[in-house]
Formats: structure tokens, C-alpha cells, sequence
């Protein structure tokens, strides 16, 4: 296999920076299981500041974060609606369904992007013994599997406008709302408002090694630390991590709008080479997902030919491949990708 030239299979690769372990090394630490780890309140505290909420819980997974943010919401036997690429129904396992009794119902959607007509039309209340009450809207910003797609602010209004009328909870899976952030220029606490908890992830293009945070109500939060303990969540001496955290909000945030930018560059370069692989306009953020269907390929192929050239991507469907741009991929990098994708979907 060629050494590696451009990790692009996820942005949850990238290792932490010298200066990151320091700031881990030097992280002043105690029990957090007894609330004692001073570091953890700091980020816990920072994060629900940042996102208009009144208290945070730092969790080992971003995973975690949602199961807690949802169990907090829906009862067993009623459900929670999201969009049907999104992270909660795809790819946690079930978790939903095996740890709360969460029943979910799904809508179609053009790359992820958050139509109201969507949650709006599966939303029940209301409706006694007879079918499933919904107790929970999920919106994921950015949406990984839609392609990084930033949803819009003025669509996510319209639905807690609506839900809110009709007592329905709204859950944010922020895992990548940094990347939303810094796209849209809305505040992340303007985004935060409009959701009971967010769960937002450090590990992934912000480039701590672990964890993530759910923010909410002070109440929630208390109840939310019980389920962590309960799930095998309760860490110890884990302000170390927390530190990594705390830097990458510190030093890694604004830097994210170069991701976009190399992932766009690469958007741009294959649609020149072949027009229909992806329009570049839909590359809002670090990720891309091409449709190598048009070039004549199959993902598995594209992604075997691509590794050969020292590039690592992510078959997302039978003619979808996922490349994530990251803290650890350069502009080097980024022309390695680009040269590569160009002489293996021209040569189709
Ligand atoms: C949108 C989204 N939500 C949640 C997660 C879960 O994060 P973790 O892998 O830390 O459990 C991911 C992970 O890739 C994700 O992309």
C-alpha cells in the first residue's frame, strides 16, 4: 500500500498538537465523579456559556451526549423524528431503541438540508392511546452523511416555533456545529437557543483526542449525570482530557474555515475534471461526498484506486464516497487528493 498522503476518511483522525499535550499535561485535575475535577468544570461551564444554556456535561463520545440528550426528552414508547441520514438513526446502534425504548420515524431530505415540511409532517400529538406521541424533534448541523450541510437558521425557527406550540422538545446533534459556525457566521449560542440540549463534539475537526459536551437546562444536566454514571460514563481524574478540549476551543475553531476552503478547492477541481461528480456550491464545510457514479465508478472502486495513490476515503453508498478535510490535512495534502481524484475519475 502507498505511505499516506491525505487521511481523508474522518475528521475524528486527527492526533493532538505539542501544544495540546501540554495543556494536557499540565491540566490541574481531581475526581469528577464527585464533581471534584476543576478542569471539567471549566469546559463544562464554557461550552453551555457558548451555546446559551445553563449548564454542560462533558461525555467520553459524542454518542453518549445524543443518547443522554434524548432519553432526557422521550419516554419509553413514544418517539423521536429526525432526518433519515442522521447520525442518532444511523449510525449509534440502535441505541435509541435499546437503552430508552425510543421508537423513531424518519424524513427524506435533499443532502440533509432541514426543510420544516419534513419534521412537520411526521409530528403527532395528541392522539391519546391510538398511535405514537412524538416527543422529540433532532436536527444535526452540520449533517455529515447530507455532505457537511449548514442548516439554515431561519428553517430551524420555523420548527421550534412549531414544536413549541405543540409541547415537542428539539434536540440539536451539534457534533460539527463548530464547522456550522464558522460557515454561517451565526453565533453558536443562536444556534443553542433553539434547542432544549445540544450535544457538541471536541474530537472531531476541533482535534481533541476525546469528548464531547450536552448542554441544557441546570436540571437536565443533573439528571443527564445520573444516566452518564448509569451508562459507565462517570470518568475520574479526566480534566486531562478536558484540557485538550479547552485548547482546541482556545486555538482550533477560527482555523476550521481552512478546512472548508481545501474541501471546496477539491470540490472545485473534480467537477471540472467531471462535471456531475459534485456540485461545488453544496460544499459548505469540511466534508464531501461525490457521487463517483458519474465518472462510471463504484465507491468501493474509487476508494481502492484513490488508496493506491496514498489517499484514504469513505465508500457512503454504492456510488457515494466521503472525503473529510481536517487538522491534519495540508494544503499538500489537499493537492495530493486533488491530483489523484482527478486521474482516477478521468480514467473511468
Ligand atoms: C453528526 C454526528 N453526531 C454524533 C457523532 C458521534 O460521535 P462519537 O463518534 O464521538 O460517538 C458523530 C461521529 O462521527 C457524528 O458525525
Amino acid at each position: 500500500m502507498a505511505a499516506i498522503r491525505a487521511d481523508l476518511l474522518s475528521d475524528t483522525l486527527t492526533r493532538p498538537t505539542p501544544a495540546m499535550r501540554e495543556a494536557m499535561a499540565r491540566a490541574d485535575v481531581g475526581d469528577d465523579v464527585f464533581g471534584e475535577d476543576p478542569t471539567v468544570r471549566v469546559l463544562e461551564e464554557k461550552v453551555a456559556g457558548l451555546l446559551g444554556h445553563e449548564a454542560g456535561l462533558y461525555t467520553p463520545t459524542g454518542s453518549m451526549a445524543n443518547q443522554l440528550g434524548l432519553r432526557l426528552h422521550v419516554a419509553p414508547g413514544r418517539e423521536l423524528v429526525a432526518d433519515q441520514q442522521a447520525h442518532v438513526v444511523r449510525a449509534e446502534l440502535g441505541a435509541a431503541a435499546v437503552f430508552s425504548g425510543i421508537t423513531s420515524r424518519t424524513w427524506a431530505s435533499e443532502r440533509g438540508l432541514l426543510d420544516p415540511a419534513g419534521p412537520m409532517s411526521l409530528v403527532t400529538t395528541g392522539v391519546g392511546p391510538y398511535q405514537v406521541e412524538t416527543s422529540l424533534v433532532v436536527v444535526e448541523n452540520t449533517h455529515n452523511f447530507g455532505g457537511g450541510t449548514v442548516q439554515p437558521i431561519g428553517a430551524i425557527r420555523e420548527v421550534r416555533s412549531a414544536t413549541t406550540a405543540l409541547g415537542v422538545a428539539m434536540h440539536l446533534d451539534g457534533a460539527r456545529l463548530w464547522n456550522a459556525h464558522v460557515a454561517s457566521g451565526v453565533a453558536l449560542a443562536d444556534y443553542g437557543r433553539e434547542f432544549d440540549t445540544v450535544s457538541v463534539c471536541l474530537s472531531k475537526g476541533l482535534g481533541a483526542p476525546v469528548g464531547s459536551v450536552l448542554v441544557g437546562s441546570a436540571d437536565a444536566m443533573a439528571e443527564a449525570r445520573i444516566w452518564r454514571k448509569r451508562y459507565g460514563g462517570g470518568m475520574r481524574q479526566v480534566g486531562i482530557l478536558a484540557a485538550a478540549g479547552l485548547h482546541a476551543l482556545e486555538h482550533h475553531v477560527e482555523r476550521l474555515a481552512d478546512d472548508h476552503a481545501r474541501a471546496r478547492r477539491f470540490a472545485d477541481a473534480c467537477a471540472e475534471a467531471v462535471p456531475g461528480v459534485i456540485d461545488p456550491a453544496t460544499v459548505e464545510t469540511n466534508i464531501v461526498v461525490l457521487d463517483v457514479g458519474a465518472a462510471g465508478l463504484t465507491s468501493a472502486a474509487f476508494v481502492e484506486a484513490l488508496l493506491a495513490h496514498g489517499v484514504r476515503t469513505y465508500s457512503v453508498g454504492p456510488r457515494a464516497v466521503r472525503l473529510v478535510w481536517h487538522l491534519d490535512v495540508d494544503d499538500a495534502g489537499t493537492e495530493a487528493a486533488i491530483a489523484a481524484a482527478r486521474e482516477v475519475l478521468t480514467a473511468a
